[in-house]
């Protein structure tokens, strides 16, 4: 479950064409990380696979099912956190079961397994403004989860971390995703993230958006940063990243 197939998109803005033939798939319970310059239309595709928004032309389908209207089925974990300030870490883990219309209950149930999951135990009732930017972070993924979704869109999630946090972080994902097979479909910056985390990269092109090159990290896990197996992947989309990077800063001028 949890397969994600993009076919034939085109996104436009007014006249500005933001997304142009996009094709591309998340296999169930793959780990697919979106790398792109700036502007390339990444949160558009995320928006687009959550159908907050709607693509011009092409189709997308989860599972078989052509996506028309919010789809209720994938979890959204945005950069900036986008908790809800008036609830605490457990109510904001709560806030989906409960708006299913799960039985308290179950609902708490729900919460004390993620909060267990995402290493949150003692802050449950800690409200955002009292954690810290890798807890609110970790409060995000776990009402992702908790919507029990089959795909995980994640757009720069782990953005605003220091490195050390960021790498738990990052570690934490990978154990929690082997652990509830969810597709994920990652967006990033860092291609150092994109390598240690993912089952393929898709690199993007500069504006308008279209998938330049899609690479494959066969590489076991838990991964080791610094293999040479890793550097040599690291440089090859690095190369790939870095000439849209140069365009897209060229079609600005
Ligand atoms: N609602 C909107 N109205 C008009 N233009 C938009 C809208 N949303 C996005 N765009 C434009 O579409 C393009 C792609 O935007 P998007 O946010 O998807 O890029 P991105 O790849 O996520 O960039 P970043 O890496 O900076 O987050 C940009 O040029 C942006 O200005
Ligand atoms: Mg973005």
């Amino acid at each position: 479950m949890g397969r994600l197939i993009l076919k034939g998109i085109f996104k436009k803005f007014n006249d500005f064409l933001a997304l142009e033939n996009v094709n591309f798939d998340v296999a169930e319970g793959e780990f697919v990380c979106l790398l792109g310059p700036s502007g390339c239309g990444k949160t558009t595709i995320l928006r687009l696979a959550a159908g907050l928004d709607s693509p011009n032309s092409g189709e997308i389908f989860l599972d078989g099912k052509k996506i028309v209207g919010t789809n209720k089925e994938c979890g959204f974990v945005f950069q900036e956190y986008a908790l809800f300030p008036w609830r605490t870490a457990k109510g904001n883990i709560e806030f989906g079961p409960q708006v299913k219309g799960c039985r308290k209950e179950d609902c708490e149930k729900i919460s004390r397994h993620y909060i267990d999951l995402v290493g949150l135990r003692g802050f449950e009732n800690h409200f955002p403004h009292e954690l810290s930017g890798g807890m609110k972070q970790r409060v995000g993924i776990a009402r992702a989860y908790a919507n029990k979704p089959k795909l995980l869109l994640m757009d720069e999630p782990f953005g605003a971390l220091d490195a050390q946090t960021r790498n738990i972080m990052q570690a934490e994902l990978l154990r929690i995703w082997e652990k509830e097979h969810i597709s994920v479909l990652f967006v990033t910056h860092s291609v150092d993230e994109a390598v240690y985390l993912a089952d393929r990269v898709v690199v993007m092109s500069a504006r308008p958006g279209t998938v330049k090159e899609i690479f494959d990290i066969k590489l076991p896990r838990p991964r080791v940063r610094t293999s040479p197996e890793a550097n040599t992947l690291r440089d090859l989309i690095l190369k790939s990243l870095g000439s849209e990077i140069k365009r897209a800063a060229e079609i600005r001028k």
